[in-house]
């Protein structure tokens, strides 16, 4: 079957590849469809680290083929949709109602029992985020899946995985956006434009989208945003409307230290900025050390918008089918799985809400 493989920092291939058949607590899952983030491409270009040679993919929906020993919550023929965090329901985190911060993704991009269910020739192949999802057919822990409707398209289904959930997450988990507030949002992609959507649901009157793209600023306003800054006049005229106040919440969804920066510096006095672009290990965030605790500000980072992939999954399914949460207007572009290194290209230029693999 075939699968995206990232060999070295810079260098990744659709490869054809070998894959066995699950082991206790694992399951074989056919994908549908397979979003692109930000965060396969900064795998790629090594902003987060991994050993090589790893499958790339993380955000993604298909459905059940083979279940391994153990496995009781799904079943053969199950829609499913991937965390690309798995729920164990029994570490530290888990049982004090932290599933975004569970501990049992498998070291070394391997499955539990520290053996790889696929191989490249003779070369065992790691797995991002326990899925490895950009391939036709994944091999995963169960406690990866989150079963789903099957009336739900599944291309839609996928982008909850990642992107909308930690977009949306941000605005209503972490930052727990009020109706009536200002809300900031620096950098358009697919976890912006899901903050931009979450803020919206959360009844925000007013929301700056902040991208370098104008392009990204339009679409934006398809979402719920109600003004679009480019970033170079993101500081001045945020400012500027809200009266020299700044924003209850600005949200960085960029991965640079210098635009959490920036979306601090646009936080009024008293209110919270989050972080949940993931930059660089050598990128640190300054914050001054006599303006900061007198501002009184919150800055806090964001893992997968503090979501319960459980509860959190059919809660965004509920909001897309009562009309609340686009997510047919963020699929922007299809691609087949053939067609990634154009995906990437794409997502690089930023010229996609999210761009979708889709299998036949
Ligand atoms: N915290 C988490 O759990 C989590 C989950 C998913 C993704 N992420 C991270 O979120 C970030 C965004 O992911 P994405 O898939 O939406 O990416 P994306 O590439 O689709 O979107 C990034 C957007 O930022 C814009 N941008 C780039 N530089 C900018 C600048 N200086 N000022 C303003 N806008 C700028 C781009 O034009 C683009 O629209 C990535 O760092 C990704 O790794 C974090
Ligand atoms: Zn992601
Ligand atoms: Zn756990």
């Amino acid at each position: 079957m075939k699968a995206v493989v990232v060999h070295e920092v810079g260098r990744f291939a659709v490869e054809q590849v070998e894959i066995d058949r699950p082991k206790a607590g694992e399951v074989r899952v056919k994908m549908a469809a397979t979003g692109v983030c930000h965060s396969d491409l900064s795998v790629i270009n090594g902003t987060i680290p991994q050993p090589f040679p790893v499958v790339l993919g993380h955000e993604g929906a298909g459905v059940v083929e083979e279940i391994g020993e153990n496995v009781n919550n799904v079943k053969v023929g199950d829609h499913v949709v991937m965390s690309f965090i798995p729920n164990c329901g029994r570490c530290a985190h888990c049982v004090r109602g932290e599933a975004f911060l569970c501990r049992s993704t498998p070291p070394k991009g391997m499955m539990a029992d520290g053996t790889s269910r696929l191989r490249l020739g003779d070369k065992p192949l790691a797995v991002f985020c326990a899925l490895g999802n950009m391939a036709e057919t994944v091999v995963c822990p169960a406690i990866s899946l989150v079963r789903i409707p099957n009336d739900v398209p599944l291309t839609v289904a996928a982008l909850i995985g990642c992107g909308v959930t930690t977009g949306v997450g941000a605005a209503i988990n972490t930052a727990k956006v009020v109706p009536g507030s200002t809300v900031a949002v620096f950098g358009c992609g697919g976890v912006g434009i899901s903050t931009i959507q979450g803020a919206r649901i959360a009844g925000a009157a007013r929301i700056f989208a902040v991208d370098v793209s104008p392009e990204k600023l339009a679409l934006a306003k398809r979402f719920g945003a109600t003004d679009g800054v480019l970033a170079a006049d993101a500081a001045k005229s945020i400012m500027e409307q809200t009266k020299g106040m700044g924003v209850d919440y600005a949200f960085e969804a960029i991965g640079n230290a210098a635009v959490v920066e920036a979306a601090v510096g646009v936080t009024r006095r008293g209110g919270t900025t989050v972080a949940v672009g993931v930059g660089k290990f050598t990128d640190n965030i300054k914050l001054n050390a006599l303006v900061f605790p007198l501002s009184g500000k919150t800055l806090c980072g964001c893992m997968f918008g503090s979501a319960n992939p459980q509860h959190d999954f059919p809660k965004m399914l509920d909001l897309y089918r009562g009309g609340r949460l686009d997510l047919d207007g963020m699929v922007t572009k299809t691609y087949s799985i053939d067609e990634a290194p154009q995906a990437f290209a794409d997502l690089e230029s930023g010229v996609n809400a999210r761009g979708v693999i889709v299998f036949p």
